[in-house]
């Protein structure tokens, strides 16, 4: 196909159907910029069969569990073996593949819910976990977005796919591109997105372009690329990335044996992955998965609170966007697309919506790691937001919370050394603030290469 040509393949629906969050019309296919082509408003993926042919939870448990026992590829990937509650793939009669073949997976999902006790007893919360997206094969929670509508993207015949992204989403939308045969089109923020992550979309292969504006300004770009060129978008607007994003919670929900925990916290940036955690969880409860909500919050950066103020300023009925400034560049968003999702199932489940502060944030980042785990900046917000939500009181110490930490500790290297050498707020209104995080600094040592040299750290250590 010629990349320039604007007559797009489209996918066709089976099990689900498009609907418009804003009208509630319904669809069989989306348009190339996934909105309502009635209102313009952003669509979801809808399972109508429910309705009349619910699926049973005892069933979707057992054949769930039984799965963890197959060696093929859609049981191995975390995501895939969730498929009963996902997009399914429409098979031609004379299909060669079948439906583990067409899936791109890379075995993400399968990441582990770890207990976190120090930060429970800095905290106040004894009952503290932490469910570390981190782990996935490109280093965060965008792996289980990526498989599904990626292999939606081939199986609807595109040869390229493109994202804007803070990094996460092209390094995984890159990595998949290949494992899938396709080509990939980034589009990043010029000096606003980590070494690493940049290194990732290189590596494998993406035509990485980065460009001088924000994300919000690469996102726009890429919006009016999609109407011009058969580029299947795999932003987070992008319906299918939801879904697979969904089973995190499905996962997290096995995990704890199906006890719903008090609170679910997550970072938000264009607040894909808060809708997709909240629909989750309020899909199983009404498939009878789980008998009640756990209440779901949403973090923010204070330099990038759109969602924030959308709730405090507007009420949640209008986007309050901000000119988005933070250390966290992965979640440095101003005009974050999925707020109306997010203001959704916050209302639904209860969650509140609070911002952290560079200082906040640096120091969570440190006590996290300090458990042996780590992450990257914009994972720790959520420890830094407890921490307020406890204050508040609105989390109690004998409830449970999860915490999602959303990106793998080796995805911003450059802040962490920057916080251990003592220069990540040198210069900046931060300094002094920041200065009360030097007891848990742990900056490198240079030393000649001599053992009494080396004996004497180890006793200055033993004394600290
Ligand atoms: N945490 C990390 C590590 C992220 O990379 C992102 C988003 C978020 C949290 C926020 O999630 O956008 O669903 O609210 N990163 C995107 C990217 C925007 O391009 O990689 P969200």
């Amino acid at each position: 196909m010629n990349p320039l040509s604007t007559s797009a393949p489209r996918v066709r629906q089976v099990n689900f159907r498009f609907r418009c969050i804003g009208c509630g019309d319904l669809s069989d296919a989306a348009s190339q910029d996934f909105r309502c082509s009635r209102c313009g408003d952003l669509l979801e993926i809808t399972y109508p069969q429910w309705r009349e042919d619910k699926p049973s939870a005892e069933n979707l448990k057992s054949a769930w569990s039984q799965r963890r026992l197959s060696l093929s590829p859609v049981d191995l990937s975390g995501v895939w073996r969730f498929r009963d509650l996902l997009p399914a793939l429409e098979t031609a009669p004379d299909a060669t593949r079948d439906d583990g073949q067409q899936v791109i997976t890379l075995r993400e999902g399968n990441t582990p819910l770890y207990e976190l006790p120090q930060c429970a007893a800095i905290t106040g919360v004894p009952r503290l976990f932490a469910k570390h997206q981190g782990t996935n094969p490109t280093g965060s929670f965008k792996d289980c977005g990526m498989t599904v509508a990626a292999t939606f993207a081939r199986h609807a015949g595109f040869r390229w796919v493109g994202c804007a992204s803070t990094g996460n989403t092209s390094a995984s939308m890159a990595a998949y591109a290949a494992r899938g045969g396709m080509r990939s089109l980034v589009l990043v923020p010029e000096g606003k997105i980590s070494w690493s992550k940049l290194s990732q979309a290189l590596d494998y292969g993406a035509v990485t372009c980065q460009l001088r504006t924000d994300f919000d300004g690469c996102l726009r770009l890429l919006q009016e690329l999609v109407r011009r060129a058969p580029v299947y978008q795999l932003n987070s607007i992008n319906p299918f990335r939801l879904e697979g994003q969904k089973t995190l919670a499905l996962e997290l929900l096995e995990q704890l044996d199906w006890q719903p925990p008090d609170h679910i916290i997550v970072p938000g940036g264009n607040l894909g992955n808060s809708s997709a955690i909240g629909k989750a969880l309020l899909e199983m409860r009404e498939l009878g998965l789980i008998a009640r909500l756990p209440k779901l919050s949403v973090i923010q950066a204070e330099g990038a609170n759109a969602l924030v103020r959308t709730l405090r300023e507007a009420g949640g009925k209008r986007l309050v966007s901000v000119q988005a400034e933070t250390r966290a560049t992965a979640i440095r968003i101003g005009n974050p697309a999925s707020w109306k999702k997010a203001a959704h199932v916050l209302e639904a489940t209860g969650g509140a919506c609070e911002q952290v502060s560079e200082v906040e944030i640096a120091q969570a980042k440190a006590e996290i790691g300090a458990e042996g785990i780590g992450c990257e900046p914009a994972s720790a917000v959520t420890l830094a937001g407890l921490k307020k939500l406890v204050k508040q009181k609105f989390v109690k110490p004998e409830e449970s919370v999860v915490l999602v930490l959303t990106g793998n500790l080796l995805k911003d290297p450059d802040f962490t050394i920057d916080f251990h050498r003592g220069d990540l707020f040198r210069g900046s209104a931060d300094e002094s603030a920041g200065a009360r995080l030097n007891p848990l600094r742990r900056a490198p040592i240079v030393l000649d290469a001599a053992l009494d040299a080396v004996m004497r750290v180890l006793e200055q250590a033993e004394k600290s």
